[in-house]
């Protein structure tokens, strides 16, 4: 489905905006389907693509589910909704628990990727990955180095090309 760029300019701005409060980031490999709370990304244009990019560190059980199936979505609540079950895929992991069932969480089929979208009001995302780069310490700054990577658990940074973006309710 070729997206109107003048409706995901829109929505990027909006995704911008709700990503610090936190969004879900989905994924599924098989039967397992899983979903955590991401707080850093970025959306815009690249290989002549709409495009997003999100950062999961080494230790998270959705790196696994992404590195096989290399696609995932992301789904916006409007209206600071979703607060409880942010904070539940944002401290457990899909590794111990069923975080779908444990929140309650209602799934919808994606239209262009196989991976479900958690499903509020608010904004979806599909992503098909193109790209992924694992942050190397020694290239990174030391000051960020030095914040954000004390135990040496690095994100991986994933570039993917948004294959659907669109407003749920
Ligand atoms: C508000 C918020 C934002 C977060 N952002 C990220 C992020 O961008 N990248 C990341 O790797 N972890 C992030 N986390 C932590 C993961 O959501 C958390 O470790 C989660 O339990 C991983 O789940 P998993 O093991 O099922 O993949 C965030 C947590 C919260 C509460």
């Amino acid at each position: 489905m070729e997206l109107n760029m003048t409706a995901y300019s829109e929505y990027i701005k909006k995704a911008a905006e709700i990503l610090p409060k936190g969004a879900f980031l989905t994924t599924k490999n098989g039967g397992k389907i899983n979903t955590m709370t991401i707080g850093w990304g970025t959306f815009g244009f690249q290989w002549g693509t709409p495009t997003a990019e999100v950062m999961v560190r080494e230790s998270r059980f959705s790196k696994e589910l992404l590195d096989s199936s290399m696609e995932f979505t992301l789904t916006f609540p409007y209206d600071n909704g979703m607060k409880d079950a942010l904070s539940y895929c944002g401290q457990k992991s899909g590794r111990d628990c069923d975080k779908i069932l444990d929140c309650d969480l209602s799934l919808i089929d994606a239209k262009e990727i196989s991976t479900p979208v958690v499903s509020c009001k608010g904004l979806a995302f599909e992503c098909k990955i193109i790209a992924k780069t694992e942050m190397q310490s020694g290239l990174t700054d030391l000051g960020v180095l030095d914040k954000w990577y004390k135990n040496g658990d690095l994100h991986t940074i994933y570039y993917a090309k948004v294959e659907a973006c669109y407003e749920l309710d």
